[in-house]
């Protein structure tokens, strides 16, 4: 399906899952349960990040410790469902830059169309982490990778709550070298694009629109 797909297999992350598919949860349970799976996001995506020793005293003792190296780190948010995992994830990485990009698809040619685009200026020397809940066909989440590479972007990864196996396949196509990281992989798409079983539209449950 894909080269470098992982799902995560963890009993906290499953049971708050099922509290986001659950239909009757709340605008502000769902907002607060997507924030804490953001995190533990986080804490996965960030688990190669390099490391170096530095000297430092604890009040015992002199000794060397590790502190994070290597690049530093960009969120990018796909507009708008994206966003509302970026809260959860700078919660763990305040020092990390968090970038827009917006696109909508174009009713006749059925392409992405950017409308929005913002990244930090040195974007091209920063591991860029994309953040886009649903993985359905893959198409803005494909188009997202492709301008960030134009844009001198090496080292990305992607992060999703829930990936359709049509989107991990067109990621596939598209940008093998991205590894991706998921807390499930449902099912398949319906014929309105919605991953079944899904939890719907995840920018209007977040934002409590319709
Ligand atoms: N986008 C969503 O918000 N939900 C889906 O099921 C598919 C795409």
């Amino acid at each position: 399906m894909h080269p470098n797909v992982t799902e995560i297999d963890h009993p906290l992350m499953k049971h708050k899952l099922t509290i986001l598919r659950n239909a009757e949860t709340t605008t502000d349970n769902f907002r607060r349960v997507v924030r804490e799976i953001a995190a533990m996001m986080a804490y996965e995506v960030t688990r190669d990040l390099a490391t170096e020793m530095v000297p430092i005293t604890t009040p015992v003792a002199d000794c060397e410790a590790p502190v994070i190296s290597g690049k530093k780190l960009c969120l990018i948010a796909i507009m708008r469902a994206g966003n509302g995992m970026i809260d959860g994830m700078v919660e763990l990485l305040p020092g990390a830059r968090v970038g827009h990009i917006g696109l909508y698809r174009d009713p006749e040619t059925l392409e992405a169309v950017e409308y929005y685009y913002k990244v930090p200026s040195d974007i091209d020397e920063r591991q860029v982490i994309v953040v886009d809940p649903m993985l359905a066909t893959g198409n803005s989440a494909s188009a997202a990778l492709s301008r960030l590479k134009e844009d001198g972007v090496s080292s990305i990864k992607f992060v999703c709550l829930l990936a359709a196996p049509e989107g991990l396949e067109t990621m596939a196509r598209e940008h093998p070298d991205v590894p991706i990281l998921t807390a499930s992989i449902d099912s398949h798409l319906n014929e309105h694009g919605y991953i079944v079983p899904g939890l719907g539209d995840a920018g209007d449950r977040l934002f409590g629109t319709r």
